[in-house]
């Protein structure tokens, strides 16, 4: 799998690209087969996290604040009971796991650290990237929940802005199933807010332009199974619901430039340095 330099101008102009068959079937197969393992092992009483992408809820989750090196589990915000049990079974309540599977599971580690990702880390210019961030997000049928519309780099901040996130089909995303949809260009109208440590050890949003974004400029990246769509840190996206009876599983990876600065109030911190590849 080789990249073009006009796929590499494209991303750049776009903010984001799309390469179809960047994984095998049988590769994705492997990395749901193991997410499934994942799942079987993990006991959800252990956890009373809810994951919402409304990021109100998410500021006390010390579960999830001290989640960047280890493999966890959240919940989507609709698969709860009022008296706090499960709707239906965990396998299908799960929102995702992250944020170290690449270096603590060794299926997602040999992929994520694959030739083919190197490759490409190093054909968009990444300076000696680092993998900084996992996630497998389940997207589950009928009650996956959306993420509203945001920038990687609100999260996952470096100065310079030195990040990329390479978001792995697992199946066919569609609108119906809610696949990823993204601003062309929306890249180049800068940071809009980081999501940040304060000084009492909370989280905050920290906002340098409170324009909304320009929804109707978002168009729908409807991939196969096995494609890569490579993100820019800077560039707006976004995901709505799942009502459909179709999941739509992904797996996430971040890469920051080593040589950029990584401020000790981002959310993501480690006892561990990130390494490269
Ligand atoms: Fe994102």
């Amino acid at each position: 799998m080789t990249i073009s330099k006009q796929q590499i101008t494209q991303y750049q102009d776009a903010g984001f690209l799309v390469l179809e068959g960047f994984a095998e079937a049988e590769e994705c197969d492997r990395l749901r087969a193991r997410a499934e393992e994942l799942v079987q092992e993990f006991d959800p009483a252990e956890v009373v996290s809810i994951f919402s992408t409304r990021e109100q809820n998410r500021l006390t989750d010390d579960y999830f604040l001290t989640s960047g090196d280890k493999i966890r589990f959240f919940f989507e915000e609709n698969a709860f009971n009022p008296d706090g049990s499960l709707k239906c079974e965990k396998e299908k309540s799960i929102n995702k796991i992250g944020h170290a599977l690449h270096d603590l599971d060794p299926v997602f580690d040999r992929f994520s650290r694959s030739e083919k990702v190197k490759d490409l880390a190093q054909a968009i210019g990444l300076e000696k990237p680092l993998l900084a961030q996992s996630m497998y997000i389940f997207k589950q049928p009928n009650i996956g929940g959306e993420v509203t519309c945001h920038q990687d780099s609100t999260f996952l901040y470096t100065e310079p802005i030195d990040i990329a996130g390479l978001w792995f089909a697992l199946e066919d995303a569609t609108r119906e199933n809610g696949c990823l949809w993204a601003i062309p260009g929306g890249h180049r109208r800068g940071l809009k807010s980081r999501w940040l440590r304060t000084q009492d050890g909370r989280m905050a949003f920290e906002t340098y332009d409170a324009e909304p974004w320009p929804e109707d400029e978002l168009v729908p990246l409807e991939v196969s199974k096995g494609s890569l769509i490579l993100l820019h840190g800077l560039v707006p996206h976004r995901s709505f619901e799942n009502r459909s009876a179709r999941s739509r599983h992904a797996y996430t990876l971040h890469l920051i430039g080593a040589k950029a600065k990584y401020p000790a109030d981002n959310w993501l911190q480690r006892s561990t340095p990130f390494r490269s590849f």
